[in-house]
């Protein structure tokens, strides 16, 4: 109890969710999503991420909230409390290192929404076929600096954010803006799957061709789920910890996974039924959303307005998702090393500013930043998505399995016994055995290829 007034925390029930939401919502359902799905074969994708969201996504993220609630702190001071003298608070330590590594390349991609926010509103969009915005966009990348620029004003914005403390801060933002996103994205959807030619986009979609599963598509399933849903690095772990101890961890969990799968599947259909109709490649990796979607709303009734609230929703969403990436280190750095929560956030944000740059610069055309096949770009998604991200989401079940034990794991997700939870055996079982020999078998299947 007395812990309570020390620390920042969310004030509402509906706080939380929103917040747990906003984190998990964001560029990696509305960009992410669409890339890897079409990357990976399309349907078959979709069917083995939704398996992982489902069967792993829900045991990680209620063992994440459990810690973090249990041990009320952060990511490493989490585990040293909870496993005094052990080895398990690097688990927080590279969750920290891994916050610090998704955001340097996903304030990259958040920079863009602003330049696409200018763009939208200078209506440049504006009778443009295929080839002319195509061509913007590899225009827009070669302006190295100019996504260097966008991309430190969105990091100055998460700071600012973060820098106002949990409740004041997070909350405020996330508790509004998100079911505005879901309206737009609903009035899109209807648009694109209703364009000529979209019928082939739905198929792509939604009809498996079970052959074109394999290790790849396994581990980036996989990768993508963990990503998603903000998993595996302890942003839920910190989040878990401002939660109060009458709220309900479990229903937390459903709504947040429920909420950001739905968001992911809206955007595969705006997407695919669109680039079909358009004639975009559905491999065509960065540009596929950001040259799609401003074609859509060529062809709608009042296109440029919603263009404009579209990337400003899809800017925000970013926020959201960046805020809590910024949150896990700036916690570690003011509740471990004693730094001043604010000096903390100026810190995080420049070190982040001056990796993510090569990050940005990496998308060249003609860079040098790239090696063994990758851009510094796909280096840095690479190693956090599909190694750190699914390394630690293995070490967090194990940690609530085995290591917290059943009655500590019960005890959080009832309540102390005040909830019923008839899920919770279930769900134990899945986070000592399915899940962490569920992931480990992806991840080897990966490899192998
Ligand atoms: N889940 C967010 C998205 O989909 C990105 C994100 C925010 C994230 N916090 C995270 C990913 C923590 C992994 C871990 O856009």
């Amino acid at each position: 109890m007395e812990e309570k007034s020390k620390r920042d925390g969310f004030g509402s029930k509906i706080g939380i969710i929103a917040a747990a939401a906003g984190s998990a919502i964001g560029l990696g359902n509305i960009y992410r999503f669409p890339c890897e799905l079409g990357n990976n074969g399309g349907a078959a994708f979709l069917l083995v991420y939704l398996i992982v969201v489902v069967f792993l996504g829900i045991p990680v993220m209620l063992s994440e909230l459990v810690i973090g609630r249990r041990g009320q702190s952060n990511a490493v001071g989490a585990f040293k409390k909870l496993a005094p003298k052990s080895a398990w608070p690097i688990v927080g330590y590279m969750g920290v290192l891994c916050g610090f590594i998704i955001f340097a390349f996903y304030s990259t991609i958040s920079g863009w929404t602003l330049e696409y926010i200018v763009k939208s509103v200078s209506n440049s969009f504006q009778g443009k076929d295929l080839a002319a915005m195509e061509q913007d966009f590899s225009n827009f990348h070669d302006m190295g600096w100019r996504n260097v620029m966008w991309q430190a004003i969105f990091i100055f914005l998460t700071g600012f954010v973060v820098f106002k403390g949990v409740q004041n801060g997070i909350e405020r933002y996330a508790k509004i803006l998100m079911p505005v996103l879901l309206v737009i994205l609903v009035i899109l959807g209807i648009r694109s799957a209703t364009l000529p030619g979209a019928k082939d986009g739905l198929v792509f979609l939604f009809k498996p061709d079970f052959s074109k599963i394999t290790g790849k598509v396994l581990i980036s399933a996989l990768g993508q789920g963990f990503f998603s849903l903000s998993l595996g690095m302890g942003a839920l772990i910190t989040y878990g910890s401002y939660i109060k101890k009458d709220d309900n961890l479990t229903s937390t969990a459903f709504s947040v996974v429920l909420s950001d799968t739905l968001i992911a599947l809206l955007a595969g259909i705006i997407i695919f039924p669109a680039a079909f109709s358009f004639g975009i490649n559905p491999q065509a990796g960065m540009g596929l959303v950001f040259n799609t979607i401003p074609m859509i709303f060529n062809q709608m009734m009042g296109g440029y307005w919603f263009c404009i609230i579209f990337f400003v929703l899809l800017a925000i969403a970013a926020l959201t998702s960046t805020i809590s990436l910024l949150e896990v280190v700036v916690a570690y750095l003011s509740e471990e090393l004693h730094i001043k929560r604010q000096w903390a956030t100026v810190l995080a944000c420049v070190a982040t500013m001056l990796i993510g740059s090569f990050a940005s610069l990496s998308l060249k055309s003609n860079t040098s930043l790239a090696f063994g096949g990758r851009t510094v770009f796909d280096w840095m998604d690479f190693i956090s998505s599909n190694i750190l991200l699914p390394l630690g989401g293995v070490l967090i079940v194990l940690f609530v399995g085995w290591k917290l034990g059943k009655s500590h794991f019960f005890d959080e997700v009832t309540n102390s016994g005040k909830l019923k939870s008839p899920l919770k055996r279930v769900i134990l079982f899945i986070i000592r055995y399915l899940a962490p020999l569920a992931i480990i078998v992806i991840f080897i299947s990966g490899l192998i290829k």
